[in-house]
């Protein structure tokens, strides 16, 4: 008895993370794909099953080891993603949506390798489903839905908007203006917004106290939607 530990905050709790890009075939050895190293959403993944929640970790192609104690699920393409989302989303308490979709993906992927043959060369590509929007759609009064953005101009009014549009407890806007913040390295510089219309602004910080500051957002909205 006088040795037991006190109850993690989000002991009990399940989590649902996606993190790194997806790559959408063209044919067997070509792929569209945004910049994403996975850090942002390895560092909440890891964060989140400290904190004591049982963590399934959706990750497209990324070089990163797998936290201990989260489950991971590999994936390579939007469609891939969604699938295993939609599985695990019902059953989850905290979801953060961190992976960088493809929005678009080629409306016929080839079979063999395409030869270079003629001078130009186009791919016809049709949007993929937002995954992130879909689970918003679905989204129960025991769930914390976070998204992320990525925006280059008018920030805040764009994060506010995908915000409301897929129907999000919180959304995280990264700004490609700032250094030290974005593709690759290990620190970041966010924004998390809430449904009001509050802005934390956090300072130039690891990826790791970013998914330290993200978690205790969740906590204390858990708490709320909870009691
Ligand atoms: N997202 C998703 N499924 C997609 C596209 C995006 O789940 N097919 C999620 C991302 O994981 C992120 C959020 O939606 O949490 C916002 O992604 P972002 O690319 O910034 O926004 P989009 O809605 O795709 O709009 P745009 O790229 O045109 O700015
Ligand atoms: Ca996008």
């Amino acid at each position: 008895r006088f040795f037991e530990k006190p109850a993690l905050p989000l002991q009990g709790k399940k989590a649902l993370v996606s993190a790194g890009p997806t790559y959408e075939a063209i044919d067997p050895v070509r792929f569209i794909g945004n910049h994403s190293s996975g850090k942002m959403g390895f560092a909440i993944a890891a964060a989140l099953h400290r904190l004591g929640a049982a963590v399934t970790l959706v990750s497209g192609p990324t070089s990163l080891a797998t936290p201990p104690g989260v489950t991971r699920i590999d994936i390579m393409s939007a469609a891939e993603m969604l699938r295993a989302c939609q599985t695990n989303f019902p059953s989850s308490d905290i979801i953060v949506m961190s992976a960088a979709v493809a929005d678009y993906t080629p409306v016929e992927t080839a079979q063999q390798k395409i030869k270079k043959k003629t001078a130009t060369f186009e791919v016809k590509l049709k949007k993929t489903t937002d995954i992130l929007a879909t689970l918003g759609n679905e989204k129960a009064k025991h769930q914390t839905l976070i998204g992320f953005a990525l925006e280059t101009d008018n920030e805040l009014e764009h994060a506010l908007d995908k915000l409301r549009r897929k129907n999000l407890d919180y959304i995280v806007l990264n700004s490609m203006r700032d250094t030290g913040a974005g593709f690759g390295v290990d620190t970041n510089k966010v924004s998390i917004i809430d449904r009001a219309g509050n802005i934390t602004s956090l300072a130039l910080k690891s990826k790791k106290a970013v998914a330290d500051d993200i978690c205790q957002i969740i906590i204390d909205h858990q708490k709320d939607i909870t009691n």
